[in-house]
């Protein structure tokens, strides 16, 4: 007996900030480091599966193996996405900025021409696309789920709002040091119900993520 592995699948996996700008200069972003989205690749790169990187502006550098494509924003991310498919697999472990600036200036804004007005305008949600693809959809559409709050509540809510066959939740409080730290504590959600997995260092969760996502495509073959 072998544990199940990825050998000739396809996985894509999101990670990192998206910047979204304001002028030429400046730009939104948010704290993510990109670290569990590197480790996750990394890992399904280790089972073997053919894996599509595509990264935000992130501190983490991108691991060996896998194909890397770097965008900023959220448009460019979707845009990527959608280019890299199809896929077996898909991961969306970026942070996606929900908003962009609808009137980014085209160069540098003044201090002496006034207060600036910010109109801000919805990003595309990338995870609900693809998973409510109709045709040539990823067998397995993993979300993630930043909460600070009724952590398992949301993340429930969230795999039926978007569609997606899991959802790995986390607790980014502050005070879990979560964020932009170097372990992760999460609870992994499907429609079979939820598992708290012990708090463990990015890489032994992207490790134990990429086995179950291994057994579960090794499920549905078998069948
Ligand atoms: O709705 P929320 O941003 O909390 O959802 C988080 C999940 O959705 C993550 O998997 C994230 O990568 C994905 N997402 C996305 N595109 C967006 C917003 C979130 O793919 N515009």
């Amino acid at each position: 007996f072998a544990a199940p592995r990825l050998r000739g699948l396809h996985a894509l996996v999101t990670s990192g900030p998206t910047h979204e700008p304001i002028d030429p200069v400046r730009y939104i972003a948010n704290r993510s480091s990109g670290a569990q989205g590197t480790a996750i690749a990394a890992a399904l790169h280790r089972l073997g599966a053919r894996v599509t990187f595509v990264t935000g502006p992130a501190t983490t550098p991108p691991p060996p193996g896998p194909a890397v494509i770097r965008v900023e924003t959220a448009a460019e991310m979707h845009a990527a996405v959608k280019a890299a498919l199809p896929a077996d697999i898909a991961v969306f472990a970026a942070a996606v900025a929900d908003w962009r600036i609808a009137n980014a200036a085209s160069s540098k804004m003044k201090k002496g021409a006034g207060r600036p007005e910010l109109s801000l305008t919805q990003n595309p949600d990338i995870l609900a696309d693809i998973a409510g693809m109709t045709e040539g959809r990823p067998s397995l559409v993993v979300g993630f789920a930043a909460e600070t709050d009724d952590v398992l509540a949301n993340a429930r809510a969230k795999l039926a709002r978007k569609g997606c066959d899991w959802i790995v939740a986390n607790d980014v409080s502050p005070a879990t040091g979560i964020m932009g730290g170097a372990e992760n504590a999460v609870t992994l959600v499907t429609s079979d119900g939820a598992e708290d997995w012990p708090r463990a260092s990015k890489e032994a969760v992207a490790d134990r993520l990429a086995h179950r996502i291994a057994e579960a495509l090794a499920r549905d073959t078998a069948r």
